[in-house]
């Protein structure tokens, strides 16, 4: 396939210019100015476009094994080709739990059915059915496809078996990755554990100014940790819960106007390293229950382009690209992030054209998102996995 008269940005090359990518066995073979396509190539018309390297959301939950009411690996994949994701990983919060190398490998034998449209990389628990209690097999995980731990929303709470996940799961290189509900407490807990054990560690869906500011102060000061924000932390805050009810209901919370401005500030300062979704499908009907009981979590995958540009209109784009494909990539320890060639044929095509979200489109299973109904600013245009056309959006190519 050749993808002609697109804007390439590739942060990690450097490289942010017209210029046509052609992609061969699955692999980016030529990059160059107005390449002329060869007898039999596909051509995908990008002008007007950014070409950037396929995008990884770095968390998202996929409800294989155990919830297909709520997803599958077939409808979440699906979901994130429409989202411009090349590729995702999947949290164990799963029943079972991923937190066995069986279980695993059923997770990444289902992962491979045609019918799954990106790639899937498993993040495994860091204790036996993430109950806090039981360290696992860290290096046969890590070695059955597991890129990073973390239990997930029910994060160790004894500081003594944290401390005991940590050195044992150290020497896999894969990273821990804190999930704290009582965030700001947690947050510094683990940051001090990060250092003290010299693990690197990762921050999820970071949601309050001063775990932002913790793990930026940490950064600084040595601490290998890295940290990401969910797109509905950077718009939103707690007003919407009155409107909205159960449909607002996410963890970690959504907070007050300060913690949301808070938070694009670090994005723009560069102490936010990734863009993910904590993509969180629930069937309706356990998103309209009162709500004390109504599931926790939004539906994420198909609006995150267009709601990051919402959120952050003004960031370079080189900066929006790389934390969504370089930076994720790098976190994970997973290839692609570049379109060098050599590189993946992993690639996303967006634009800055606005469109309007209507969820009963959606691909995923999960419908509950606070963006519906609002007009967004930048959309997929396109998305190619490992040289194939996973998704091809209508219309033309820019407004
Ligand atoms: O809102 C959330 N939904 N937060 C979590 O921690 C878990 C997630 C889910 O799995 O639904």
């Amino acid at each position: 396939m050749l993808l002609r008269g697109g804007r390439l940005v590739d942060p990690a090359a450097g490289i942010d210019a017209l210029l046509d990518v052609r992609l061969r066995a699955g692999l980016v073979r030529e990059i160059g100015p107005h390449l002329a396509p060869e007898p039999g190539e596909e051509t995908l018309d990008a002008a007007g476009a950014v070409v950037a390297p396929g995008f990884v959301d770095m968390h998202v939950h996929l409800r294989d094994p155990g919830f297909p009411d709520k997803e599958t690996l077939a409808t979440g994949s699906r979901a994130a080709a429409r989202g411009g994701f090349t590729a995702v990983a999947c949290m164990p919060n799963t029943e079972p739990a991923l937190d066995s190398v069986e279980i695993l490998a059923g997770l990444l034998r289902r992962a491979r059915d045609p019918e799954v449209a990106c790639r899937i990389y498993p993040i495994a628990a860091m204790t036996r059915g993430r109950r806090g209690g039981e360290t696992l097999d860290y290096a046969g995980l890590a070695a059955a496809g597991a890129v990073a731990f973390s239990d997930d929303g029910s994060p160790v709470a004894d500081d003594a078996i944290m401390r005991a996940v940590a050195l044992r799961a150290r020497s896999t290189g894969r990273r821990l990755i804190a999930h704290a509900e009582d965030e700001d407490p947690m947050v510094r807990r683990d940051l001090t554990l990060a250092r003290e054990t010299a693990t690197a560690w990762h921050i999820a869906h970071v949601s309050t100014a001063v775990s932002a500011a913790a793990v930026a102060e940490a950064r600084r000061t040595g601490v290998d940790v890295t940290c990401e924000v969910t797109p509905h932390h950077l718009v939103f805050t707690s007003e919407l819960v009155r409107e909205r009810g159960g449909g607002a209901k996410v963890n970690p919370p959504l907070r007050g106007e300060d913690d949301a401005r808070a938070l694009r500030d670090s994005v723009r300062r560069g102490e936010v390293d990734a863009f993910a979704t904590d993509h969180a499908p629930h069937t309706a009907r356990e998103k309209a229950l009162p709500f004390e009981r109504a599931a926790m979590g939004f539906t994420g995958l198909e609006v995150a382009v267009g709601a990051y540009a919402y959120a952050l209109p003004d960031l370079p784009l080189a900066r929006f690209v790389a934390m969504l494909s370089a930076n994720p990539a790098r976190i994970l320890g997973v290839p692609g992030g570049t379109l060098t060639v050599g590189s993946p044929a992993d690639v996303t095509v967006f634009a800055d054209r606005p469109w309007t979200v209507r969820s009963e489109a959606f691909a995923s299973k999960g419908r509950s998102t606070p963006f519906d109904g609002m007009r967004l600013p930048r959309a997929v245009v396109a998305t190619i996995v490992a040289g194939s056309l996973r998704y091809r959006a209508e219309g033309p190519v820019s407004a």
